[in-house]
C-alpha cells in the first residue's frame, strides 16, 4: 500500500489552497461552464434560461477535443450580426466606433495578428483560414513536390485519421504508389505508444535520401506526447528536407516558436484549446522564407513565389478589386488564403483570442505544468483505498511522464472492459472526458477554465468510477461508499 512520505497533503484542502494561489484563477470567469443540469437537458429552452442559476457545474476536462465557449463570444457575433443586419455589403468596409471589429474586408488580418502569439509568429506568417485538412492539402500543394527519386512522405503510423488520408491521396494525386512513399514512424517498443526523437531522428535519416517531406504532429492527439519541434526540425533541416506540423493539439496548449524554431509549415484548428466553436476555421503557419513574393516583379506579370493553389483572397489586397486575371499573391501565410473567410467563424475566434491576450502562453504553460502534474500525483496515489495499491492500478498513464514531453493532457489506459463503464458513471455524474476505443480515456485540465479543485474531484470520482466498473454493480457499491468516506479526511491520512 502506497504511503505519503515527503508528500504535505492530498486533501481537498490543499487543492483549494491551489485554487487560491492561482493567478489565472479570475480567467475562468470568462467562459460558460455548462452545470450538470445543462449536460442532462433535452432542451435548448431550458439551456437558454439562466440555467447556471442554483445549479452545479460539470466538470469538463474535454478542452482537446472541443474548448468551452467564452461569454464574450455571444457578444462579439451579435455585433457582427448587427452590422451584417443593419449595413448589409457595406460591412465590408464600414467600421464602427464602439467595436474592435474591423470590417469584414479586414477581420482576418485581426485574426491573425492575435493568433501570432500563441505560435510564436511574425503576423505576416499565419493565416486564419479553412480547415485543418484543408489547410494540410493546400500546404502539401505547396511543400510535397515530389520527384522520380525523392518522393516519399514521412508520418506516424498512428497519425489522426485524417492526416493519414490526407497525405495517403496526395501521393496517389501524384501518381505514387502510397505502399511505397508512405514512411510510417511506429513506436519502437510496444510497451509504450510513445515515440522518441532519436527514433523519429533514425526514421528521417534512413529515408533522407528519397524524402520529399516529413508530416509530424506538435502534440500526439492519442498520447499526449508533445514532440520536440525544434529539435525535429533542425535534424530535418540538415538533412535538406521540409518539414509541416499539424498543431491541432498544440496551439492553445503549449508555447510555441514556429518563426524561431525555423518550421517550414503548420496547420491547426481553433475549435480546441483555442475555444472558438466546433468546425470553426482554422490557420497555418507559412515561414517567412516561404512566403515571400518577389517585390521587383509584382505587378509586372512574371512574379516570383512559392508555388501554391490559388484563390483570390491570396491575391495583393492593394489589387483585389481590379480584378485582373493574373494572381499575385500577398507576401506572407496571407497569400495562400483562397476564399473570403467566414467574418462570423473569425468573429468567434477573435472572441476567443481577446482572452489569450489578456494573459500570456508562459503564464497559461506554467499553470497547465502544475494542473496537469497534479492531476498526474492524484492519479498516481489513487491506490490508497481498501481494494488498490500502487502495483495494480486498473489504468496506466501512456503520456510521457516529463512536463517538457507533454500538454495539458492526460491519456489513461483502462484495464480491458471498463471503458464503456467508466465513462457511464463519469458522464451519470456530469464529468466531461473522452474516450477513444477500446481501452483509452483523455482527461485534458485547459489552464484558462479549470481548476485544483476540479482535478481533485475528477480523480475520486474516476477512481470511485473504476471501482465500481471492476468490481460489478453490487460488490462495486460497497467499495465506492468506503472511497467516498475516506474522500472526507484526504488522502493524507488515507495508509
Ligand atoms: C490531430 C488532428 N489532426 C486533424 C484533425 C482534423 O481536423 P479537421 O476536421 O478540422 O480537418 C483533428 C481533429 O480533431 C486532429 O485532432
Amino acid at each position: 500500500m502506497v504511503t505519503f512520505e515527503g508528500v504535505t497533503d492530498y486533501g481537498r484542502d490543499y487543492a483549494m489552497h491551489l485554487d487560491n494561489q492561482d493567478r489565472l484563477g479570475h480567467l475562468r470567469k470568462e467562459f460558460i461552464i455548462p452545470t450538470k443540469a445543462d449536460l442532462k437537458s433535452k432542451t435548448l429552452a431550458h439551456l437558454a434560461s439562466n440555467s447556471e442559476d442554483g445549479d452545479q457545474p460539470c466538470i469538463y476536462f474535454c478542452g482537446n477535443s472541443l474548448g468551452l465557449q467564452p461569454r464574450r463570444t455571444s457578444e462579439r457575433i451579435t455585433s457582427h450580426l448587427i452590422s451584417w443586419a443593419k449595413k448589409g455589403v457595406y460591412g465590408h468596409f464600414t467600421p464602427h466606433e464602439d467595436t474592435n471589429l474591423p470590417p469584414y474586408l479586414h477581420v482576418d488580418d485581426l485574426a491573425a495578428r492575435l493568433m501570432a502569439p500563441l505560435v510564436g509568429a511574425l503576423p505576416e506568417e499565419v493565416a486564419v483560414m479553412q480547415t485543418l485538412t484543408a489547410n494540410l492539402h493546400l500546404m502539401m500543394a505547396s511543400f510535397y513536390r515530389p520527384t522520380r527519386s525523392k518522393f516519399k512522405i514521412i508520418l506516424e503510423g498512428k497519425a489522426f485519421p485524417s492526416d493519414h488520408y490526407a497525405v495517403e491521396s496526395q501521393i496517389r494525386h501524384h501518381g505514387f504508389d502510397p505502399k511505397e512513399a508512405m514512411i510510417l514512424i511506429e513506436p519502437e517498443s510496444s510497451e509504450s505508444p510513445t515515440i522518441s526523437t532519436s527514433h523519429i531522428q533514425s526514421m528521417i535519416a534512413d529515408h533522407a535520401s528519397s524524402t520529399a517531406l516529413i508530416l509530424l504532429p506538435g502534440v500526439q492527439y492519442y498520447t499526449g506526447q508533445y514532440l520536440d519541434i525544434e529539435r525535429i526540425t533542425a535534424y530535418a533541416h540538415d538533412l535538406d528536407l521540409l518539414i509541416g506540423w499539424d498543431l491541432a493539439h498544440a496551439v492553445g496548449n503549449v508555447p510555441l516558436q514556429l518563426d524561431e524554431w525555423n518550421v517550414d509549415f503548420a496547420v491547426w484548428c481553433n475549435y480546441k484549446y483555442v475555444n472558438s466553436g466546433p468546425g470553426v476555421i482554422g490557420g497555418l503557419f507559412v515561414h517567412s522564407r516561404h512566403g515571400e513574393v518577389e517585390s521587383s516583379t509584382r505587378r509586372k506579370g512574371s512574379a516570383a513565389f512559392r508555388p501554391r493553389l490559388s484563390g483570390w483572397w491570396g491575391g495583393d489586397k492593394s489589387i483585389r478589386f481590379e480584378m485582373g486575371s493574373e494572381f499575385v499573391p500577398r507576401p506572407g501565410a496571407a497569400g495562400f488564403q483562397l476564399s473570403n473567410p467566414s467574418a462570423l467563424d473569425l468573429t468567434a475566434i477573435i472572441a476567443s483570442l481577446e482572452i489569450f491576450a489578456l494573459t500570456s502562453m508562459v503564464a497559461m504553460r506554467n499553470k497547465s505544468i502544475s494542473l496537469t502534474g497534479y492531476l498526474e500525483d492524484l492519479l498516481l496515489h489513487a491506490p490508497a483505498t481498501a481494494t488498490y495499491d500502487n502495483d495494480c492500478l486498473p489504468y496506466q498513464i501512456i503520456t510521457p511522464s516529463k512536463s517538457g514531453e507533454r500538454g495539458a493532457q492526460l491519456s489513461l489506459l483502462l484495464k480491458p472492459g471498463l471503458l464503456e463503464n467508466v465513462m457511464k458513471a463519469l458522464e451519470d455524474v456530469g464529468v466531461v472526458v473522452d474516450e477513444r476505443k477500446p481501452n483509452v480515456i483523455r482527461v485534458a485540465p485547459a489552464p484558462l477554465y479549470n481548476t485544483f479543485t476540479e482535478v481533485w474531484d475528477f480523480v475520486h470520482i474516476f477512481v470511485a468510477a473504476c471501482l465500481k466498473a471492476q468490481m460489478g454493480e453490487s460488490n462495486g457499491s460497497q467499495e465506492v461508499m468506503a472511497f467516498k468516506g475516506q474522500k472526507e479526511k484526504g488522502w493524507a491520512q488515507i495508509k
